[in-house]
């Protein structure tokens, strides 16, 4: 097998993968450079598709204050934010808004070129920053993506995925093994710094508003290679997905177009949100999203509506023109028609747990952004928090990474060599797998059991229902493709959300237990290693 040696090795190109290979970049001297590996094309991310904005409680703002923002954040988290990283996140958040800008991002500004900030549910002030009214994600990635591409210090992997962490006997991580889809090869990368930045799980799930590619793959890697994770039965379900079938994931409505007065009612007109809650459509995401998921249920129908014709137009159109012109090619107009909208998983609060340095609890790993727990989210994440974690966090561990000394580990001990003899036998036969067909299944079993509503029944048929799909996929290395990398993978982080969601004998947060629907005094993180693993006796 080939291999190579960088100073730190990055897997991703969302917004976190980005901005860490940048500021790493600017800040160390880096003897064997920097790589970045993405398993699809440069800039594919969920990143690439956030609409609504990013957090920014700026100083000329005076509207608002970090203490207001860490108030909301930690409402909204329901008991499991850490007070210490929401402090820390929300004070930083000006710094990199600021390096944004200096790295070429527009946000939009009034009349008199002053930032424009919108609202969006459980945000007490308007704090969030956008670009290009309702494209912040792709204007925040094609800025960083142009100054990554133009850095010769930085080196791009297109097309190649992470396939498996090289741990030594001591535990410590000290590379990847990598697989290009095209070519078919395989490569061990050396590095003293494995930062993940691999995104979401959305596509476990059979609706749900992510790309393609979020399949929880670095969760899968550090769970593999026996890092702790931490809360993974909390997933956010966004109330307001339009609810017509595209290809892999359903259209996002943005929580903005709420901010900015737009309603949520039945087919005739009729609101409902003031049945569930006083801050009606800016209530916390998961109560919206439950919500909107009990009207569906007890009027038997596959979606509730929003009207934003309540909108002066030409805002509407202004504001947000990616979504006006998805829902126009649909034949909506969002000016006077309803958009009919239903609940999809949206972004993961669990994943692997990391300090606000980055550090996983393997020596050489980090995590950031979306993949990473930080216990910023909590149970809950508050809207727009995500991008600022992405940014705070890469800005962090690139600050850490300064006091480690990046030389790129020469030493292959035993446990490392099996493992890339393991994927360096090319007399290993596969049969073909109809991947296709399983990861529907598994996005079924998911969505029906592991969902916005769950109980100890449905949770324990879905670890059943997931370990028999596991025995139609005979995989333990070597796969045959990226498709089967991600399937092992779904199938991994499955079993994780749906074994931590039947330990979790309460309703907090995301995570709703209608068989334990009340919330314990106590808050407490739940934890899980390979080590313990889910036991066999558990359904
Ligand atoms: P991602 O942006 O998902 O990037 C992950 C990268 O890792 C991708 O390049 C992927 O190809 C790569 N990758 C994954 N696995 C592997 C592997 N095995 N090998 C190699 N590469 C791999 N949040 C907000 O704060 N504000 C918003 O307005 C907002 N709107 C959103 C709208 C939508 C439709 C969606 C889906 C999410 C939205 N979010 C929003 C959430 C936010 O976009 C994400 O949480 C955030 O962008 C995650 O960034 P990331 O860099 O951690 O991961
Ligand atoms: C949205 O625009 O509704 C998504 C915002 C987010 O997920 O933070």
């Amino acid at each position: 097998m080939k291999y190579s040696k960088y100073s730190a090795v990055i897997i991703g190109s969302g917004i976190a993968g980005l901005y860490a290979a940048l500021k790493i970049e600017q800040q160390i001297n880096l003897p064997d450079g920097i790589l970045i590996v993405t398993k699809s094309k440069f800039g594919e991310s969920n990143s690439l598709y956030a609409q609504g904005g990013i957090v920014g409680v700026m100083k000329e703002n005076k509207a608002d204050s970090t203490a207001s923002h860490i108030s909301d954040t930690i409402k909204a988290g329901a008991g499991l934010s850490e007070f210490n990283t929401v402090k820390y996140i929300s004070e930083h958040s000006d710094a990199v808004i600021k390096d944004l800008l200096k790295f070429g991002v527009e946000f939009d500004r009034d009349e008199n070129n002053n930032i424009c900030f919108t609202k969006e549910a459980a945000h007490s002030v308007r704090r969030i920053l956008h670009c290009g009214g309702d494209a912040t994600g792709r204007m925040i990635e094609q800025a960083l993506c142009q100054k990554v591409q133009e850095n010769e210090n930085i080196d791009i992997y297109e097309q190649t995925s992470a396939v498996e962490l090289i741990v030594n006997s001591k535990n410590e991580c000290r590379g990847v093994i990598v697989f290009n889809d095209e070519t078919q090869e395989y490569e061990t990368i050396y590095s003293s710094a494995v930062i993940l930045a691999t995104g979401g799980v959305g596509q476990l799930y059979k609706y749900t508003t992510n790309p393609s590619g979020a399949t929880g793959d670095g969760v899968a890697l550090a769970y593999r290679a026996g890092a702790v994770m931490q809360d993974m039965e909390f997933v956010q379900f966004h109330p307001t997905a339009l609810a017509i079938d595209g290809e892999e994931n359903r259209f996002l409505i943005s929580e903005a177009v709420r901010g900015e007065g737009a309603k949520l009612c039945d087919a005739d007109g009729v609101e409902f949100m003031a049945k569930y809650d006083e801050r009606k459509e800016l209530a916390p995401r998961d109560i919206v999203t439950r919500a909107n998921f009990n009207e569906m249920i007890e009027h038997g129908v596959d979606n509730v509506y929003l009207n934003a014709s309540c909108i002066e137009s030409s805002k509407l159109f202004k504001r947000f023109p990616t979504i006006s012109k998805k829902c126009m090619e649909n034949g909506i107009d969002i000016s006077h028609d309803f958009i009919p909208v239903a609940p999809a998983a949206h972004y993961f609060m669990g994943g692997i747990k990391t300090n606000l340095n980055g550090e996983t609890s393997l020596k050489g790993l980090y995590a950031i952004g979306e993949t990473a727990s930080t216990g910023l989210h909590g149970g809950n994440r508050l809207a727009s928090n995500s991008l600022l974690e992405c940014v705070v966090c890469a800005y962090s561990a690139a600050q850490y990474l300064k006091s480690i000394e990046l030389k790129t580990p020469k030493q292959i001990d035993e446990d490392i060599k099996s493992l890339i003899d393991k994927y360096s036998d090319e007399d290993v036969i596969l049969d073909e797998i109809d991947i296709p067909s399983l990861k529907k299944k598994l996005q079924e079993i998911m969505w029906n059991n592991v969902g916005i509503f769950r109980n100890e029944k449905t949770l324990s048929e879905a670890i059943e229902q997931i370990r028999m799909l596991k025995s139609e996929f005979p995989r333990i290395f070597k796969c045959l493709s990226r498709e089967e990398y991600e399937f092992k993978n779904m199938l991994t982080v499955s079993l994780l959300i749906a074994y931590c969601g039947l330990l979790r004998k309460e309703s907090r947060g995301a995570h709703y237990r209608t068989d334990y629907p009340n919330m314990k005094e106590e808050a407490v993180h739940s934890f899980i290693t390979r080590e313990e693993g889910v036991p066999d006796f558990v359904k």
